[in-house]
């Protein structure tokens, strides 16, 4: 096949697949590699290489997941507060297979908008990687995810946007 018609199969078959949805396969340590790796090769205005991750698997991932809930649960005014929502975020963390916190570092050597761009590229880089491998994944940008800081040490000029959760499907 043309590399070109490889490339435009996997931009089209790319798609958002959520947890519910993964198997519990696991996903091999060389090909999570990969995925992540396939981030450094995201544009970057001046090379500042905006974008942070932190892997979440095993026991780490079940406590980010109860992190998640709890900060929810500490963030959501009790009238609009949902029991079914603050068991369902920590059961996503559950369901998959690795979660990859999503993160920006603002260098001040260009616009922050530059640098939340950049990452968003690392991110689609990712997205495209996991689907070559037949591995399901989405982006999340839940309400907790601006209370995150402190759980995955992030720094003033560091800004957490996301989480990418990833399972076999
Ligand atoms: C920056 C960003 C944030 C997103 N946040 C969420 C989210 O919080 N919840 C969700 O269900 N999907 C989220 N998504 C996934 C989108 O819903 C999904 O990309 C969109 O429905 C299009 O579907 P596709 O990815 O399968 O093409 C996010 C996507 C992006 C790019």
């Amino acid at each position: 096949m043309e590399k070109t018609e490889v490339l435009k199969n996997i931009i089209e078959a790319r798609k958002s697949i959520y947890p519910k949805s993964y198997s519990t396969e696991e996903i091999k340590d060389e090909v999570l590699a990969e995925i992540i790796n396939a981030a450094n090769f995201a544009p970057n205005h001046k090379k500042t290489k905006p974008w942070r991750f932190k892997v979440f698997r095993g026991e780490e991932k079940n406590q980010l997941g109860a992190q998640l809930a709890e900060l929810y649960k500490q963030t959501t005014r009790p009238e609009v507060f949902l029991e079914k929502k603050f068991l369902d975020i920590a059961d996503k963390a559950a369901k998959s297979n690795t979660v990859v916190s999503i993160s920006v570092n603002f260098s001040g050597l260009v616009p922050e908008w530059e640098e939340i761009a950049a990452t968003a590229m690392a991110v689609q880089n990712m997205y495209l990687t996991a689907t070559a491998h037949e591995i399901g994944c989405y982006w999340s940008s839940h309400q907790v995810i601006y209370h995150l800081g402190e759980f995955l040490g992030l720094e003033d000029h560091q800004k957490c946007i996301g989480l990418f959760y990833l399972g076999k499907v």
